[in-house]
């Protein structure tokens, strides 16, 4: 096994399919975020998480981005249900829960609670306006919060990337398999581009491995959808990543573009599917113009290395230069911006949605063509009014 530790100390498995749940008659319905959250709960990968927070542990990391115990802690993981569903629900008592008519899991009923959703984006979003994100997703979840622990009966259907779906004990195997001592874990929402690329390279030339792991639960609408970059991974894996020095799996889990509070989750639960560092770059799991470019970065220095448990490895903003005619950053290359290649990824949409190539400065040739080719097909798909184009579906869908 990987020598790191999860965080808190003990990987979380509450995956018990064998448990009986024909009896309990009351039942809270959930949404595709829930749904993922139930399950990375149960598989530990949100160690040392044990179900949706209570509102002590609400509170907790809220104020303090720690559980009540003092473990750091930076996203409310939650379980929002309407008014007319929480008068239903009494404390002490076991609840189904379940998606589109199946039961995935059973919650031990702890308390009931009502947020202040205001301060709640204040707090973690580090804004209350509605046009961010996820600011405006959690404004439309329902009003009520149950806290409690979970138990998974059942794991959603994967129809995609079967092979990519690992639990953090698969993983923690498989590095050690791998004979890695050091794994550096990649967050993504993205294609990798070149800055991306650099950026793990320049870590891979320290660490025994890189764990590419993107994430591919609920995106916004016009992130790239989850199946086309999973072809851009594979395809520049094969051209130009070592084998045996890369390994590939999917993050299941919502995006909530947090930024830096988020950039905290992306470490302890990458920590937790056993990597022992973990890459941010600039404005991590940011969107517009909410979070300063090294925000992400800065958060850390409020926690000791030991409350985090992960080596952090932070990047500054990379891109191609003309005149040093490689990969660089404002840290290590002596020109001016008129020589750097930097493309918004709004522009880089643009380009691909309109079927241009981005420089190969920017992204290599063969993922802009199967991010081309990609995004062409889920056009014609949305033409057609097929509405199974949800990046998120491809986790529900059976
Ligand atoms: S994220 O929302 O998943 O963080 P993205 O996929 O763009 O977004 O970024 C993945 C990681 O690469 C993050 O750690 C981010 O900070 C980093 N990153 C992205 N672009 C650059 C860049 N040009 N220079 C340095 N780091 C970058």
């Amino acid at each position: 096994m990987s020598t790191i530790q999860p965080h808190g100390g003990i990987l979380i498995n509450r995956y018990h399919p064998e448990t009986s749940f024909q009896h309990i008659k009351k039942e809270i319905i959930l949404d595709a975020t829930a749904l993922s959250d139930l399950e990375l709960v149960g598989i530990g990968a949100y160690s040392p998480i044990t179900g949706f927070l209570n509102q002590q542990d609400y509170q907790g990391v809220l104020n303090e981005i720690r559980l009540s115990d003092g473990t750091v802690w930076s996203l409310p993981i939650t379980l929002p249900v309407s008014h007319a569903t929480a008068q239903k629900l009494s404390t002490g008592e076991q609840v189904r829960l379940t998606y589109d008519g199946d039961t995935y899991g059973i919650l031990q009923v702890g308390d009931i609670y009502t947020p202040d959703k205001r301060l709640e984006a204040e707090k973690v979003y580090k804004t209350a306006d509605s046009d961010h994100p996820g600011v405006k997703k959690m404004y439309e979840r329902p009003s009520v919060y149950v806290g409690g622990d979970i138990t998974l009966v059942r794991r959603p259907d994967k129809t995609a990337f079967i092979d990519y779906h690992l639990d953090p004990i698969e993983t923690r195997k498989r590095f050690k398999d791998l004979g890695w001592k050091t794994v550096v874990g990649f967050q993504t929402r993205n294609p990798v581009h070149r800055a991306h690329e650099y950026i793990q390279k320049t870590a891979l030339e320290t660490v025994d491995g890189l764990f590419l792991n993107p994430l591919v639960g609920e995106t916004k609408s016009d992130d790239i959808p989850a199946d086309v970059r999973m072809e851009s991974y594979h395809v520049l894996l094969q051209n130009y990543y070592p084998a045996d020095r890369v390994f590939l799996a999917v993050f299941p889990a919502a995006m909530r573009y947090a930024g830096p509070r988020e950039a905290i989750f992306h470490a302890i639960v990458r920590k937790n599917y056993g990597c022992t560092h973990f890459i941010v770059g600039r404005d991590h799991a940011g969107v517009g113009n909410y979070y300063g470019t090294y925000e992400a970065q800065e958060i850390f220095s409020q926690f000791t290395a030991d409350e985090i448990g992960i080596t952090t490895l932070f990047f500054e903003h990379s891109f191609y230069c003309k005149k040093c005619e490689g990969m660089t950053s404002s840290k290590t290359c002596p020109h001016t911006s008129e020589d750097h290649v930097i493309l918004s990824g709004t522009k880089v949409r643009q380009l691909l949605r309109n079927g241009e190539l981005p420089p190969s400065t920017f992204s290599r040739k063969e993922v802009v063509e199967v991010l081309i080719k990609g995004l062409r097909k889920h056009e014609e798909n949305e033409l057609k009014g097929d509405s199974n184009e949800q990046t998120a579906q491809y986790y529900l869908a059976r």
